[in-house]
């Protein structure tokens, strides 16, 4: 996935979403749960769940959906770049359409996301540009102090650094003087699960254009 322009979308037949993920697999149920009977029936399906861990509960919750899964972890390969190669060649052999990494937690090979003509959302638990580059944004956003942190969903390019890509949606979640990680991390991961299907959504149905860095949703 080159330029931005790329990104846009246009409405077509049922897509394919891939979605890559490494644990729980919460943002996995979101979609698979909007693809069954909420706002991604009869827009989208998840067919293909990929993990770069094993016997992770997302990869349970693929299959108790139905959906095909495949296991494809770091040791089974070279490198860190054939593992992603490996990757990104069951995306294109399944057809995928979409690519969403729901938790996943390594960043893709720059290579091999060069050469993916699939696009890429992510989900990211902060208010991006802020706190982005790690696992641990909640914990950031709490320990620095701001009063507002929240989530975003993002297009991840070959040619923007990590976590910053162009943004799709956003939302805030406000923090609270008596939270913790655990009671923050629960309130942005609730938001995160319903703006990833939105944004979702949104391309599914052909509503988004990029332009430059700017994301705009023909609503
Ligand atoms: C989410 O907070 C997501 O934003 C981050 O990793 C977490 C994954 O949660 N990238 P889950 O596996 O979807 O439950």
């Amino acid at each position: 996935m080159q330029s931005h322009s790329a990104l846009s979308t246009q409405h077509s037949a049922l897509k394919r979403l891939g979605v890559l993920v490494s644990g729980r697999g919460s943002n996995l149920q979101a979609l698979l749960e909007a693809c069954a009977d909420g706002a991604l029936a009869g827009l989208a399906d998840v067919a293909l769940v990929i993990s770069n861990h094993p016997g992770v509960a997302a990869l349970a919750r693929a299959t108790q959906a139905g959906v095909p899964t495949l296991t494809i972890v770091r040791e089974g390969y070279a490198n860190k770049q054939a593992q992603h190669q490996a990757i990104a060649a069951a995306l294109h052999e399944s057809g995928i359409d979409l690519v969403v990494t729901a938790g996943f937690d390594r960043i893709i090979d720059p290579t091999v996301l060069r050469e993916l003509a699939i696009p890429v959302m992510n989900i990211h638990p902060s208010l991006l540009p802020a706190f982005g580059g790690g696992l641990h944004a909640v914990a950031d956003a709490l320990a620095y102090g701001v009063k507002l942190t929240g989530c975003s969903v993002h297009f991840i390019t070959a040619d923007d650094a990590v976590d910053s890509g162009p943004i799709i949606a956003q939302s805030a979640v406000p923090v609270r003087d008596d939270d913790d990680e655990a009671a923050l991390a629960a309130r942005v991961l609730a938001e995160e699960h319903s703006l990833l299907v939105k944004a979702v959504t949104w391309w599914c149905a052909g509503q988004i254009q990029v332009e430059g860095r700017r994301v705009m949703v023909r609503i």
